[in-house]
């Protein structure tokens, strides 16, 4: 993104960033935009595992950067199936929530309860302080990015978001010159003449990330932004949400990605079976762990039987097949490799690599799920 273009977000986001916001110096934006008493104490329980939350231990969220997002037990089933179970957690400006779990774990439900799109059976949703359910006025607030691009092949880039944008009611030279700030923003800017099916698969995305921003939104919630592009795009997409994080939105971002979720992220919730498991940093996560190693055992034959037998191993505390690879977690993991090689030989398993790796969010999951993020 160029400076330009962070420049175009920052007067309208409220920065945290040091110097003048808007011509208005530091100090002063700090005090119009104290959080009201309210956002301060009492907010809900982050987890259910933990609802103490390593929110308030850590002091991680600045106390007086305005809270943008708050939920809590959030709860949605499906003809009698719970896709989202007890889920609460908040965000503040600047910050980018990172909404971690594998495909199914209630993900989407979570975030079209958020953006109104479905009504949750239970809980409560606050964006900007104020009650969000059922409320239209808070969709002004809001820039969804659904899972799915939605929108018009048969139309340029430009056309598909002058559409979007008087859905917004913008018009005249506002809506242009939105248009434009949002085609800089995702590096589109030399594409916005093309239809959009001369666009590749990351573009698209690209100009769906676009299409979110056109109402200068307060809370931006990308779900599974990159799933399909190519790694160029995916970078750039990676790139500009750590951006719109710096400059002071507050940013939800969905994946299944381990990977994505450590790079662009500040706070992680990672969620399965429709239930927020836990919450924090990467690092708080991974301290979770205590001195345990990740152990990558590839081989030949069944990965789910050696896995099996990984787990009758003394001193594996959990073990699972992701990538046709199977998963360990262990304390004091490089001693337990005879043990582990052993075993593999004993189940006729011809061991083909085996890694010990620095804990992860992908060992966090597996510590407190049993089961591996990817599939
Ligand atoms: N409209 C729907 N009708 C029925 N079941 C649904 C619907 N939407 C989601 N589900 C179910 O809810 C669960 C969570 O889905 P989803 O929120 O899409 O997960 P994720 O986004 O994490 O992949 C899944 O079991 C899914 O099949
Ligand atoms: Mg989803």
């Amino acid at each position: 993104m160029t400076d330009e273009a962070i420049a175009l977000l920052a007067p309208r986001i409220g920065t945290r960033a040091a110097g003048a916001v808007s011509g208005v110096p530091q100090a002063t934006w700090y005090r119009r935009h104290r959080p009201a008493p309210h956002r301060r104490a009492g907010r809900p329980g982050l987890s259910p595992l933990n609802p103490a939350g390593p929110y308030y231990k850590t002091g991680c969220v600045d106390p007086v950067v305005p809270v943008v997002l708050e939920c809590s037990g959030l709860r949605k089933s499906f003809g009698g199936r719970v896709a989202v179970d007890d889920v609460g957690f908040s965000i503040a400006e600047g910050e980018v929530y990172g909404l971690l779990g594998p495909n199914g774990a209630g993900k989407t439900t979570t975030m079209r309860m958020v953006c109104g799109l479905l009504i949750p059976d239970a809980g409560s949703i606050k964006i900007a302080g104020r009650d969000a359910i059922g409320n239209l006025e808070v969709k002004r607030d809001i820039g969804y990015v659904p899972q799915d691009v939605a929108l018009y092949p048969d139309l340029t880039a430009r056309e598909n978001l002058e559409f979007l944008g008087r859905l917004h009611g913008l018009g005249g030279k506002l809506l242009a010159e939105r248009v434009g700030e949002a085609l800089n923003l995702t590096d589109l800017a030399d594409r916005g003449n093309d239809r959009l099916d001369s666009y590749s698969g990351g573009m698209k995305r690209r100009l769906n990330i676009a299409a979110g921003l056109l109402n200068h939104p307060k809370l931006l919630i990308l779900d599974e932004p990159t799933v399909g592009v190519d790694p160029q795009s995916r970078h750039a997409i990676l790139d500009r949400v750590q951006e719109f994080g710096r400059q002071g939105l507050a940013v939800v971002y969905t994946t299944h990605y381990m990977e994505e979720a450590e790079r662009v992220c500040t706070r992680v919730g990672i969620i399965d079976h429709g239930r927020l498991v836990a919450e924090g940093t990467r690092r708080e996560l991974v301290s979770r762990l205590g001195a345990q190693d990740r152990i990558e055992l590839t081989a030949t034959g069944d990965p789910e039987k050696l896995a099996d037998v990984a787990r009758s191993v003394p001193g594996v505390t959990s073990a699972a097949v992701a990538d046709h690879a199977v998963h360990l977690i262990a304390p004091d993991g490089r001693h337990l490799l005879p043990a582990l090689l052993e075993a593999a030989e004993a189940a006729q398993a011809g061991v083909t690599s085996v890694d010990v790796v620095e804990p992860d969010l992908e060992a966090v999951f597996l510590h407190l799920t049993g089961t591996a993020l990817r599939e």
